[in-house]
């Protein structure tokens, strides 16, 4: 059975994108590749809002991470690295492996520090090389919309501001020059809408001149090497050429919807989801004021056995979706909303979930579930 991908990444990817991917190799040192990638860096920008650098990186989110983090710090740096979730903790990790000393200000799950908090830590870590967020915390569906203030307080104390918009950028608001971002992550696979396997990064001067003078840890992630070679618009080792074949057709097919269309669709589905799951008594995890529009997270009810249930979504109705993690894990569900979602995969999606609940003995109506998610979808 083909499966409808309702995870919070990899997600579904168009057969414009797929087909893409079918084109014939090209010379990476060749015309051809010079113009493809030169407007992927376009596209990117576009999308990103940036005038800055982008590179395009063959490696997952977390390979964009790993570059941006051993180009930039070294033992001798503090940073400021907020934790809320796994992917938070995670960033602070790929930090830890420059050998930088990490300052962690922490929140319950589901909920993120306070901004008191984040100024306090910055003061108290002396001279902090660079304050880094997740924006879209995909473990727990939180997105942390006070950007702006963390912005503020990273240049309040002459740091760089390094975001973590792997699960997001694409799907909502995320002006990267507005905001002062020095260095952006996002990745291929979740509201981009295209495969698995490319990391993108922006880079402002500010950041570029942060690298200069420093040895990167390892060949491949050397960022400058990226910013020497696209001068010539090539990449210092072989790209993922099918890859980036795909990336240009999902920029090409987000420029035809416009960022603003797509960013008013990813929340109006965002809706229908929440909506849909209140009106049969279940939860989100975080308040109203940090869910997410791209990653759905719902508490289950007490008594739901979260393998069996995602099993039976999967196996009976095609649908795959996420459960929680680390800590979280048996206690919420993940829907990724996020891509090409429209309004029948969000309809099918929560009649498919409510009726596996009810098979399970929990006492809801999928079709109640279903009328309030369309009263919220009719405004697309
Ligand atoms: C916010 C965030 N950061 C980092 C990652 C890691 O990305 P990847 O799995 O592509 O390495 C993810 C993946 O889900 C993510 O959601």
């Amino acid at each position: 059975m083909r499966k409808l991908v309702m995870l919070p990444g990899p997600t579904n990817v168009s057969p414009r994108v797929m087909n893409a991917m079918l084109t014939s190799i090209i010379n990476h040192r060749g015309e051809e590749f010079h113009e493809l990638y030169r407007k992927l860096r376009f596209g990117c920008q576009e999308v990103f809002q940036t005038k800055n650098e982008i590179v395009v990186l063959s490696a997952s989110g977390t390979g964009g991470v790993d570059a941006a983090a051993g180009s930039i710090f070294s033992e001798s740096d503090s940073v400021v690295v907020p934790e809320f979730g796994e992917f938070s903790s995670r960033l602070g990790d790929s930090v830890r492996y420059t050998g930088a000393n990490v300052i962690a200000p922490k929140s319950e799950l589901g909920k993120v520090p306070t901004v008191e908090e984040i100024d306090r830590a910055m003061k108290n870590t002396g001279k902090p090389k660079a304050l880094c967020a997740v924006y879209n915390e995909t473990s727990t569906g939180v997105t942390w919309r006070e950007l702006e203030k963390l912005s503020e307080i990273a240049k309040r104390y002459d740091a760089l501001f390094i975001v973590d918009a792997i699960s997001v950028m694409g799907g909502d608001k995320l002006p990267v020059d507005e905001l002062g971002i020095d260095v952006c992550i996002a990745g291929s696979q979740k509201c981009l809408a295209a495969p698995p396997g490319l990391a993108i990064l922006s880079f402002s001067e500010k950041a570029k001149r942060a690298m200069e003078g420093k040895k990167p840890r390892t060949q491949y992630f050397d960022m400058p090497k990226y910013f020497k070679f696209a001068e010539h618009d090539e990449t210092p080792s072989t790209p993922s050429l099918p890859l980036f074949f795909a990336l240009s057709e999902a920029l090409q097919i987000i420029h035809e919807e416009g960022m603003e269309k797509r960013i008013k669709r990813h929340a109006v589905c965002a809706r229908a989801f929440y909506s849909a799951f209140e009106r049969i008594g279940l939860h989100a995890l975080p308040d109203e004021k940090y869910r997410s529009n791209v990653v759905i997270g719902i508490k289950y009810p007490e008594t739901l056995d979260d393998a069996k249930f995602r099993s039976l979504l999967s196996e009976r109705f095609g649908i795959i979706i996420a459960g929680g993690f680390g800590k979280l894990k048996g206690t919420m569900f993940r829907v990724g909303s996020m891509g090409d979602i429209d309004a029948s995969m969000v309809s099918v999606t929560i009649e498919c979930v409510a009726e596996s609940l009810r098979i399970l003995g929990y006492n809801c109506s999928p079709s109640d579930a279903v009328s309030s998610a369309w009263e919220v979808l009719k405004t697309l």
